[in-house]
């Protein structure tokens, strides 16, 4: 099999209900809570993608049991002392920066050493923001010049932190809030809004944990527990893999799609909002809470014109994921388009900033970058017919996918590498997309 897929082809007009896999972030925090938790949990829609297969295998090499029963994943913990504290072990977190931070909130209690390690993309991010504030627990945790691997070596005399997470990063807040869960005592966090899941999951599992929400930021005490025990979970769809036909769709024409039962808490609809003030008219039907999560499903036509966009910074949390495709839209749309402050878009599984520039001069779009801030020119007559080829992008699955739904919107002769990729978080990207007749050889 070729290291690339060729796409020569727009797609042609489709009218379709899709179904989009569970949520990785969702799937990720499940895994973890249930290898906490006392006795059997079941989780339903698990996404099964190389980030969250990673993260079973890791509560594996901790001891925790886990197999696939029909629609389920069964996990067995053994409480909150339950890993295996026998011998030093080595995690290998592959490409998954949620799995290797989240983690480390969890082996605060561990009794031997373990080690972080990772894919070659993962080694090159920042691991400081999360080994600072757990040091603070009282543990003995330790980075290699902030990268991997990381070295852990919990303590059970954990104490608990006064912590303000500054970066509107979810994974620091989670990090935090799962050592928080073992530490006795009151762990207080001040946090900069970032996607809620873990806070909803320990509300859910009816920890103690008070939430109070602010403009700008959120602010949780919560109590450290002895044990807790084992749930039942049915994981709802990812947005952020529901973001690739959300913008192919109305790049398109004549098309429609309908998503259902995808995730669409508030922290994570960025794109909704910035795309609907862009003029795309998404639609939410059928919106629901479901155990404190809102799912919804996610209706979206073809449009012809868009509206320019100045992005507000409070958006950049709650689209963080997404901005790529954004992107894509507003190299479509009438004006220019501004977005501020994007410095943690550089922080991802490849520097998307800089990747998304260069992207959007290759197919012909000005851009202008003042450090962290970029105004895309749109040109809603952009209609592609060179060759371009996309390479060299740290194996992101989010690049991969976005360059797809530019090649197969915009027109043109492509050849994009590394589509193995898509395998970190979305492995049905390529039935889903051929099922809305896109055509990838
Ligand atoms: C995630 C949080 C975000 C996001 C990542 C998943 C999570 O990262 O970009 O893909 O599951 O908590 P940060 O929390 O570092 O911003």
């Amino acid at each position: 099999m070729p290291k690339y897929v060729k796409i020569e082809k727009k797609v042609k007009p489709f009218n379709k209900e899709i179904l989009i896999s569970g949520d990785k972030s969702i799937s990720i925090r499940c895994v973890l809570l249930a290898s906490q938790a006392i006795g059997k949990s079941k989780i339903y829609n698990l996404l099964e993608s190389e980030d969250v297969i990673n993260t079973l295998k890791s509560v594996e090499k901790l001891g925790i049991k886990y197999k696939k029963i029909n629609n389920y994943y069964e996990i067995n913990g053994f409480g909150l002392e339950g890993f295996n504290n026998k011998k030093n072990i080595v995690i290998d977190a592959g490409n998954s920066g949620t799995l290797a931070r989240l983690i480390l909130g969890l082996l605060v209690n561990f009794k031997k050493r373990a080690k972080i390690i990772g894919d070659r993309s993962l080694s090159k991010r920042d691991f400081s923001r999360v080994t600072e504030p757990l040091k603070l627990f009282g543990v003995n945790i330790s980075t290699n010049q902030q990268n991997l691997p990381v070295k852990i070596n919990g303590t059970e005399f954990l104490r608990p932190i006064n912590y303000y997470e500054k970066l509107g990063s979810a994974q620091c807040k989670s990090a935090v809030m799962f050592a928080a869960l073992k530490t006795p005592g009151i762990t207080k966090i001040k946090a900069k809004k970032s996607r809620s899941h873990t806070e909803l999951l320990l509300k859910f599992l009816k920890i103690p944990i008070k939430m109070k929400s602010l403009q700008n930021h959120d602010y949780f005490e919560i109590e450290g527990v002895n044990n807790f025990n084992g749930f039942e979970y049915k994981v709802p769809g990812d947005i952020s893999s529901s973001a690739f036909f959300i913008v192919m769709t109305l790049l398109s024409k004549k098309s429609k799609v309908v998503m259902k039962d995808v995730n669409v808490n508030e922290s994570r609809t960025g794109i909704i909002k910035i795309l609907n003030k862009m003029k795309a008219g998404i639609i939410l039907r059928n919106k629901k809470n479901y155990n404190g999560e809102m799912i919804a499903d996610i209706v979206v036509k073809s449009k012809k014109n868009f509206v320019s966009t100045n992005c507000q910074k409070k958006m950049n949390s709650s689209a963080i994921d997404e901005f790529l495709v954004i992107f894509l839209v507003a190299a479509k749309a009438k004006g220019i388009s501004s977005f501020k402050d994007l410095s943690e878009l550089n922080k991802k599984e490849s520097p998307r900033l800089d990747i998304a520039v260069k992207f959007l001069k290759m197919i012909g779009i000005k851009v202008e970058r003042n450090k962290n801030d970029i105004k895309i020119y749109g040109n809603p007559n952009l209609n592609l017919q060179g060759n371009y080829v996309v390479r060299n992008f740290r194996k992101d699955h989010r690049v991969f996918m976005m360059s797809c739904i530019a090649a197969l919107t915009f027109g043109g002769k492509w050849r994009i590498y590394d589509q193995d990729s898509t395998k970190t978080s979305f492995p049905n990207f390529f039935k889903t997309i051929k099922r809305l007749g896109a055509k990838i050889n």
